[in-house]
C-alpha cells in the first residue's frame, strides 16, 4: 500500500537548472528524501555521475567550455544517457518521480529534454536555483566541490577552488535563465529570498513547490528524545497516557544538562506531544515549548493499554498481520505507521523551517521523524531502535544527515520488539 496516492499514471520529471554550486544536487536529494518518505517511487539521475563514468573524473575546466566542441559533444552524450536511463526506469513500471540533476543551463538543452519527455508522456517541472551571493558560492565550493571525486587527484585545495570557479565561468557564458512562461517551473532565488512559481498544476508539483519554499540552509541541530520511562513502559503496556516512572523522572531532571552539553547555540525550541509523559519530560527545559497533537503516539485502538503478550493472546490474527507488514498494519480502531507518516507531514514541513529544536516524542513517532532525516525505507522504519533515556542529535549536512547518540546513563526498560524471524502470513483484515 502506498502512502500518497498520486492518481492516474503520473510520471513527473523534476529537471534541475542552474550554474554549478547553486545547490541543485542538495535540492534534488532533499526533494527525493521527502517524496520517498511519503511513499512515492522516486529516483535521481545525476548527469555528473555519467560524465565521470564516461570520460573520467579529472577533467580540466576547459572540458566545460561551450566553445570546446569535443567536450560539449561528450557532455551531451552523458546527459542523453542519463535521460535514456530515466525513460527506461519510467517504462519499467512503477517509477513516479525522477529528478534529472544537471545544469540544464541553456534553453536548447531544456527544449531537448522537454520534447523527449512529451513523447514519453512524462510531465516536466523545472527547478531553477539562481544565486549571486559570491560568499555563499565560495562556501559551497569549499564545502562540497573541493572534496568531490572531480578533484581527488588535486592536492592543493586552492587549485581545486580556482579550477571550479573557471568551470562556473564557462557555464556562465552560455547560461540562459528560464523565460518561457509556457513551462512549469519554480525559481529559487538566493536561497529563499525570492521565489517565482509558474504553471504549477498537479498535486505532486504543488507539494514539491511548498516543500522547496520551506527549506533553508542555516546550520542547525535537531535533537530527538523519547519521553522518560513511563509507568506503562515498566508494565510492558502500550499506548495510554501514564505518568513517568521514578527512573523516567530522573531522566526529566537530567535532560536539561544533557541537552545544554551538546547544544551549540542557546536558541532552542522544545516540541512535545500533548501526552503527560512527554510534557513531564520537557518540564525542566528552560526554552520555549510547544505541544503538538500530531506528535501523540501511534493510536493502538482496541489494543491501547495492553501488553504485546495480551495482544497476541486476544488478537492472534492481528498480531501476526502486524509482524508481516508492520508499516501498513492498522490497529483496529487505531492507526498504522503509514497513517503516522501522513499525520506527521505538516510537522516535517514546519521542522524544515525551524533552526535548533528538540522533539520529545514517542517510539513510533520518532521512528517516522528519524526515517525522514536518515532516508530509511518504509519496511525498516517500524524497526528503528530509538531507546529510552537517549538523546539523539541529528545534523543536516549538504548531502544527508549525521547522527550522534548520547546516553543519559539512567536505566530504563527496553521497549524494542524486533521483527520475529518467522511469521505466518494470514489474509489482511483491516487494511
Ligand atoms: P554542480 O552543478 O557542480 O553539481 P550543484 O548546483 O548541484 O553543483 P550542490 O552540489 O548541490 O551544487 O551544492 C551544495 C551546496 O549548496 C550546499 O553547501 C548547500 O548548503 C548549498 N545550497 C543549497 N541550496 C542552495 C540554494 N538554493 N542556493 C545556493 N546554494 C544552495
Ligand atoms: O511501548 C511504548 C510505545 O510508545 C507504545 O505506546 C507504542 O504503541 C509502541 O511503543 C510503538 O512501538 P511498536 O510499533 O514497535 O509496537
Amino acid at each position: 500500500m502506498k502512502t500518497v496516492t498520486v492518481g492516474g499514471n503520473l510520471k513527473l520529471a523534476c529537471v534541475m537548472v542552474g550554474l554549478p554550486a547553486r545547490g541543485k544536487t542538495f535540492i534534488a536529494q532533499k526533494v527525493s528524501r521527502y517524496l520517498r518518505w511519503l511513499g512515492i517511487n522516486i529516483k535521481i539521475f545525476n548527469v555528473g555521475t555519467y560524465r565521470r563514468r564516461d570520460w573520467g573524473a579529472s577533467q580540466p575546466h576547459s572540458f566545460f567550455d561551450p566553445n570546446n566542441e569535443e567536450g560539449k559533444k561528450q557532455r551531451e552524450q552523458s546527459a542523453w544517457e542519463a535521460l535514456e536511463d530515466m525513460f527506461q526506469w519510467f517504462d519499467e513500471g512503477s517509477g513516479e518521480v525522477a529528478l534529472y540533476d544537471a545544469t540544464n543551463s541553456t534553453s536548447e538543452r531544456r527544449q531537448f529534454i522537454l520534447e523527449h519527455c512529451n513523447k514519453k508522456d512524462v510531465q516536466v517541472m523545472f527547478i531553477e536555483s539562481i544565486c549571486d551571493n559570491e560568499k555563499l558560492i565560495l562556501q559551497n565550493i569549499m564545502a562540497v566541490k573541493t572534496s568531490s571525486p572531480d578533484y581527488s587527484s588535486v592536492e592543493e585545495k586552492q587549485t581545486a577552488v580556482q579550477d571550479f570557479r573557471n568551470r562556473i565561468e564557462h557555464y556562465a557564458k552560455a547560461y540562459e535563465t528560464i523565460t518561457d512562461n509556457e513551462l512549469t517551473y519554480i525559481k529559487l532565488i538566493n536561497v529563499g529570498s525570492k521565489y517565482i512559481v509558474n504553471k504549477i498544476r498537479g498535486y505532486l508539483e504543488s507539494r514539491v513547490v511548498y516543500y522547496l519554499m520551506n527549506l533553508h540552509i542555516i546550520p542547525r541541530n535537531i535533537f530527538i528524545s523519547r519521553h522518560g520511562e513511563s509507568v506503562y513502559n515498566t508494565q510492558g503496556k502500550i499506548g495510554g497516557d501514564s505518568e513517568l516512572s521514578p527512573q523516567g523522572q530522573l531522566y526529566a531532571e537530567a535532560l536539561p544538562k544533557l541537552i545544554s552539553t551538546h547544544l551549540k547555540t542557546q536558541k532552542l525550541r522544545v516540541w512535545t506531544s500533548t501526552l503527560r509523559r512527554t510534557i513531564a519530560t520537557g518540564a525542566k527545559l528552560p526554552y520555549p515549548k510547544l505541544q503538538w497533537k500530531s506528535l501523540d503516539e501511534l493510536d493502538a485502538g482496541v489494543c491501547d493499554g495492553l501488553t504485546y503478550e495480551e495482544i497476541a493472546e486476544r488478537f492472534p490474527e492481528d498480531y501476526a498481520n502486524r509482524d508481516n507488514d508492520k508499516f501498513n498494519y492498522r490497529y483496529r480502531g487505531g492507526e498504522s505507521y503509514h497513517d503516522l507518516v501522513l499525520r506527521l507531514e505538516p510537522v516535517i514541513m514546519e521542522l524544515e523551517r525551524q533552526e535548533d529544536i528538540v522533539i520529545i516524542g514517542h517510539q513510533a513517532i520518532l521512528r517516522c521523524i528519524y526515517a525522514y532525516f536518515m532516508d530509511l525505507p518504509q519496511d525498516r522504519l517500524p524497526y528503528i531502535n530509538i531507546p529510552l533515556h537517549t538523546l539523539i542529535r541529528l545534523t543536516p549536512m549538504p548531502y544527508g544527515t549525521t547522527e550522534e547518540r548520547f546516553f543519559a546513563e539512567i536505566n530504563a526498560v527496553d521497549t524494542f520488539r524486533p521483527k520475529p524471524p518467522q511469521t505466518h502470513p494470514s489474509p489482511p483484515t483491516n487494511q
